[in-house]
């Protein structure tokens, strides 16, 4: 299981420091969360502030847009050294070609889906895919409760992406007490920001989720 602490919920006046505690604690990715005030109710980071992140860290960094129409930025992530994109199905009219150009430059093309978009939307990208980011939450907040009923959804995926090496990462309400849950449903990746940025002690939140998310439960 891959757990990639979603910055969102860091301190940005130590945001350096932050994400070495994550990172140290053993956490692959560090999951960046772009926000432009349009497609999501909130305005967050941009492609200069990775290009600093990228200096200090070697995590991968995987950068979820929720932005509208992506593709017009797709070219200043990967110059400022994001390694993953993901870009939402309903920001986008050409969700293939957004995919593909991910691909050309070389990086791990992601496609995200609110909890109300189906999964069908996906079904001709395959080829383009790397990843496919199960909303459960409705982007724009850190921490909301996790929406059970995208559970299916998450459940539908699995068997969609089965023979091919397509990552499924889920993000929003992930905590200590659902991760095992989320294994067992075959999620690979899971983003949490406020179980761990907001608990008394980051690293060892990291250290229980990665545990959780890697012991089967009996
Ligand atoms: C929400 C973001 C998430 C957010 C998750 O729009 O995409 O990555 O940071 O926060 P938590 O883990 O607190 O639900
Ligand atoms: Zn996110």
């Amino acid at each position: 299981m891959i757990v990639a602490p979603s910055i969102l919920s860091a301190n940005f006046a130590h945001l350096g420091e932050d994400i070495k505690h994550v990172v140290s604690a053993g956490a692959q990715w560090v999951h960046i969360d772009v926000m432009d005030g349009i497609f999501v109710p909130n305005i967050t980071i941009g492609p200069v502030v990775v290009k600093d992140i990228r200096k200090m860290t070697e995590a991968f960094l995987d950068c979820h847009l929720m932005i509208t129409q992506p593709e017009r930025y797709i070219e200043a992530f990967v110059k400022a050294g994001a390694d993953g994109i993901t870009v939402h199905a309903e920001a986008t009219n050409h969700l293939q070609r957004a995919l593909a150009m991910i691909r050309e430059f070389g990086l791990k093309a992601g496609v995200s889906l609110n909890p109300s978009t189906p999964l069908s939307v996906v079904a001709y990208c395959l080829d383009v895919l790397d990843l496919v980011l199960i909303m459960t939450v409705n982007p724009g907040f850190g921490g909301q409760s996790f929406i059970k009923a995208v559970i299916p959804k998450i459940r539908e995926a699995h068997a969609m992406v089965k023979g091919r090496d397509i990552i499924i990462q889920v993000d929003g309400g992930v905590e200590t007490s659902n991760i095992a849950m989320l294994r067992d449903l075959g999620v690979d990746s899971v983003v949490a920001g406020s179980s761990i940025f907001g608990s008394a002690d980051p690293a060892r939140t990291v250290k229980e989720l990665l545990a959780l998310g890697s012991t089967k439960v009996c």
